[in-house]
């Protein structure tokens, strides 16, 4: 199975996630479970993903002081799926225990990966400066938050195609760089700032794409998921 592409299944329902993915045959392709679907699903509908063959990113980006997101962690590790993640902002000690929950966690020795969240690819220099007061540029945040995700356990991080290259160079080529705000060419941006084309994605050294828009709301979904898988230059064409 390929694992380098997460489709973003942004529904309200698992009906309406489920309905997309029949409408447009993306049977067993790798999708990301956010927010929106766990909140109204539960576990349940992890457990329903997989029975029908998907390998799934979680993306709950947890942000809480460490004991209780390692308590999270250490529930979340027996849904074993692929990836889970935690904000960089909630600091060391919480990345560390995020970790150690995952691994406590899991009854059945399967490893999920942690991944820590940088920068949210819908902020820019602007709000980092103005709204949130951080010292620096935002490379500068994103590439400090990447480091000591690394130093504290995390086997990779959330950040945009725009600053993989320094990442990977920073933290070694084995740490994971998971780029949302790709974006075809003919797409909107929608609420994304720091966004890119999966061929600057590849250019750039992003390791795992994540889709959302650009194909859940293309025209043609599955044309637009198979012209990433063109552009990106890796992948299964199903
Ligand atoms: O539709 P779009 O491509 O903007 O979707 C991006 C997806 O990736 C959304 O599900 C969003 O929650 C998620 N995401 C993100 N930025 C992050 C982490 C996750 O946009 N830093």
């Amino acid at each position: 199975m390929n694992t380098n592409m997460y489709l973003s299944l942004d529904f309200p329902t698992w009906e309406e996630a489920k309905g997309f993915i029949d409408t447009h045959e993306f049977h067993g392709v790798p999708v990301k479970v956010g927010m929106e679907l766990f909140y109204r699903e539960g576990p349940q509908v992890i457990e329903k993903l997989k029975e029908n063959n998907h390998a799934i990113f979680l993306d709950l980006k947890l942000h809480d002081i460490p004991t209780t997101v390692n308590k999270a962690m250490k529930n979340i590790a027996k849904l074993e799926v692929d990836m889970v993640n935690v904000h960089a902002l909630g600091g060391s000690e919480m990345i560390q225990r995020a970790k150690e929950g995952l691994l406590s966690g899991s009854i059945s020795g399967h490893k999920t990966k942690l991944i820590a969240v940088t920068v949210l690819t819908s902020m820019d220099d602007e709000a980092l400066k103005n709204e949130l007061r951080l010292p620096r540029n935002l490379h500068d945040n994103v590439l400090h938050f990447a480091d000591f995700a690394n130093q504290n356990g995390a086997e990779g991080v959330v950040c945009s195609v725009h600053e993989a290259k320094a990442i990977k160079e920073l933290c070694g080529s084995s740490f994971l760089t998971v780029t949302p705000g790709i974006r075809l060419d003919d797409s909107d941006v929608n609420d994304q700032k720091r966004i890119a084309t999966p061929t600057f994605a590849r250019e750039n050294g992003s390791d795992i794409l994540v889709l959302g828009r650009t194909v859940t709301k293309a025209a043609n979904p599955k044309a637009a998921y198979n012209k990433v898988i063109e552009e990106w230059g890796y992948g299964i064409k199903s």
